[in-house]
């Protein structure tokens, strides 16, 4: 196993300890389950088993027999009783924690609505004005000003809520204290809204799990600094500060870039490394896997600040990271929202990692020679692994390509180099995809799906993102025969015969898709087709 794998058995066997089970009853346990499955793609991570529930919930004869194998010892040694928040509640709806008694109206007056609004509208299992439109959760400034004879009061936000982020950007004698996770600010300005805020610095809001991997802050605004019990500054900094949380997910690809990388480029990039980093939740394996990224963006040595019992203080500090609007959005940067966009940010990744190619290279070299085009094919080691990735090498080869096989690891800057000389990536749906982000422009991905109802985060994760990114999008969905399922619960079983039934009905839908462990096996004679179109659109490119 790798550390990888380890990591989320670990989390997904704290997430739904037995105790939380009892907690939460198991009508609201699944509820919830369910709902952080719609959402987003939380369990993705999780190959592992979740043994206790699949005792207990009523499920109907056949899926019973899915009885998922893989070793249960971090469940035996992992298992924590505060894991998870209480109640069923808080995993559905955010509280909104501030009462404003707001004057202010002018248009453009704290946060535009639509930072409240969820734009993707069509899933009925999603409660309804989940993020309702709500000016009374915001703290803003207020500046008055007089143009003519007209008295104008705007409003700008210090906090604010996003569909997917919290975010305070707070000017003025800010002081952080670590040990504490309080910022103090000491203001001049006119505010409404309640002058203290808890925030948990990471852009993956609405996703219980990787919100309780994350610190609470509490940001204070003290209007009347002489009075106020302001902490004695001991560290001062000359340049702003950003505090982010490296919880969450990390150290799964997929939401390392989606949750954290691309955030911080939008929320950093505008700095231009005149910037301090201040992490909280503490990952050195995280800021190890991504210190290329992380040193372009900040020429500052970071600062693991919840280990801090000196106060640090700067003149501007922005709490969170920023994330485009649409909730089921991955991978993606929206430009009407952002000062930079997906492409702004695939070629800071080449700055940072050295890529050389922007867009994949031209077939016919200067000489007048042929190069054949390169095809990666990502290997995954346990779960969703190729059994035969020897003979898809070898159609490819036939059909012309040069084959890379290479399953992703930590070493970000080796992979987007390997990543970055191919023309093709081809892979089993799964996180090491997201490396996609490294491919030179007008590239193929071809992404092979499963079968148990992977459509909608095959859809959601990669596809959408990939068009994004100008990549060329194939996708392969293998039939029953090409699963190991078939082979393991046979042609009768429900899971084989009709695996789109069996996920739209949500619990089952949740195990069959991330839970249930298979295998691939590409029918190479079926396959042939998508190898030969990839072949062409390369081809076809690079003229
Ligand atoms: C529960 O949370 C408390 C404080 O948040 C912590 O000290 C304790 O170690 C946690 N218990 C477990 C079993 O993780
Ligand atoms: C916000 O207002 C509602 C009703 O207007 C009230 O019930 C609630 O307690 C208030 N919350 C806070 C934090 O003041
Ligand atoms: C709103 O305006 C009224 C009158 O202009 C003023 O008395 C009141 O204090 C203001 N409230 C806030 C929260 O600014
Ligand atoms: C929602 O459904 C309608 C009709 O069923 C469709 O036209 C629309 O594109 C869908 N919107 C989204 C965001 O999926
Ligand atoms: C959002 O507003 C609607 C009515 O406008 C209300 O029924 C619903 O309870 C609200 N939701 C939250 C989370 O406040
Ligand atoms: C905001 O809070 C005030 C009072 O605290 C309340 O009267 C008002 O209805 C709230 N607005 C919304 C949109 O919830
Ligand atoms: C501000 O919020 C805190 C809790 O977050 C609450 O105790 C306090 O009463 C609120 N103050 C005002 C003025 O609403
Ligand atoms: C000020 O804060 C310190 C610790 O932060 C505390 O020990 C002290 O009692 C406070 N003083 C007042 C007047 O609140
Ligand atoms: C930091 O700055 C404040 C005010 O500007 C000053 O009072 C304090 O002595 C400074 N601290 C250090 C360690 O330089
Ligand atoms: C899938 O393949 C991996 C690697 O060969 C193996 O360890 C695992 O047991 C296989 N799983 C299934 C369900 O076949």
């Amino acid at each position: 196993m790798t550390e990888k794998d380890l990591l989320y058995d670990t989390i997904l066997a704290r997430s739904f300890s037995k105790n939380e089970q009892k907690r939460l009853g198991y009508g609201a346990f699944i509820a919830s389950l369910l709902f952080v499955f719609t959402l987003c793609t939380v369990f993705k991570p999780y190959l592992s088993p979740l043994p206790i529930v699949e005792l207990q919930i009523p499920m109907n004869a056949g899926l019973r027999m899915l009885r998922i194998t893989e070793t249960q010892k971090q469940q035996a040694s992992g298992s924590s009783d505060n894991a998870t928040s209480g109640d069923s509640e808080n995993l559905v709806l955010p509280n909104d924690q501030i009462n404003i008694t707001s004057n202010a109206t002018t248009p453009q007056s704290i946060t535009s609505s639509k930072d409240h609004e969820l734009s993707a509208g069509n899933d009925t299992s999603l409660p309804k004005n989940m993020f309702n439109s709500t000016t009374n959760s915001t703290i803003a400034e207020e500046h008055v000003t007089t143009e003519g004879n007209k008295l104008e009061k705007t409003m700008k936000p210090i906090c604010k809520k996003l569909a997917r982020t919290e975010i305070c950007e707070i000017n003025g004698e800010v002081r952080v204290h670590g040990k504490s996770a309080t910022i103090q600010a000491a203001i001049t300005f006119a505010f409404s809204g309640n002058s203290t805020w808890h925030i948990k610095p990471f852009a993956r809001k609405g996703d219980v799990a990787a919100m309780e991997r994350v610190r609470e802050w509490t940001v204070k605004l003290e209007q009347n600094a002489e009075n106020a019990n302001l902490s004695r500054c001991v560290r001062n900094h000359s340049v702003p500060a950003i505090l982010f949380s490296l919880g969450g997910y990390s150290m799964n690809n997929f939401h390392d870039f989606t949750d954290i990388v691309i955030p911080l480029y939008t929320t950093a990039r505008r700095f231009n490394g005149e910037v301090q980093f201040l992490v909280t939740n503490k990952n050195q394996p995280w800021i190890n896997k991504f210190k290329g990224i992380l040193k372009y963006l900040s020429n500052y040595e970071l600062i693991y600040i919840d280990e801090e019992d000196e106060t640090h203080c700067f003149s501007s500090v922005t709490v969170g990271l920023t994330r485009h609007r649409e909730y089921y959005k991955e991978l993606t940067i929206d430009p009407s929202d952002s000062e930079y966009s997906m492409s702004d940010f695939r070629k800071f990744l080449r700055d940072s990692y050295s890529l050389r190619n922007a867009a994949v290279r031209p077939l016919t070299t200067r000489r007048n020679q042929r190069r054949r085009p390169r095809m990666l094919i990502l290997s995954r080691g346990r779960s969703r692994a190729f059994t035969n990735a020897g003979a898809i090498a070898r159609a490819a080869k036939q059909i012309g390509f040069k084959v890379v096989v290479a399953e992703a690891n930590a070493d970000v800057a080796g992979f987007a180099q390997t990543v970055n000389s191919c023309d093709v990536m081809l892979g089993v749906h799964g996180a090491g995809l997201t490396n996609m982000v490294f491919l030179p422009e007008n590239a193929v991905v071809v992404q092979i799906l499963p079968i148990g109802g992977f459509e909608w985060l095959a859809k959601t994760d990669f596809e959408e993102p990939s068009k994004g990114m100008n990549l060329r999008y194939l996708e392969y969905k293998i039939a029953a025969e090409e699963s190991t399922l078939l082979r393991r619960y046979g042609r009768d079983h429900e899971i084989v015969r009709d695996p789109s039934a069996v996920g739209k009905r949500g619990w089952e839908m949740f195990q069959s898709v991330y839970l249930v462990q298979q295998n691939v096996s590409v029918d190479i004679n079926r396959f042939k087709p998508v190898l030969v179109k990839a072949f062409e659109l390369v081809q076809m490119q690079s003229m």
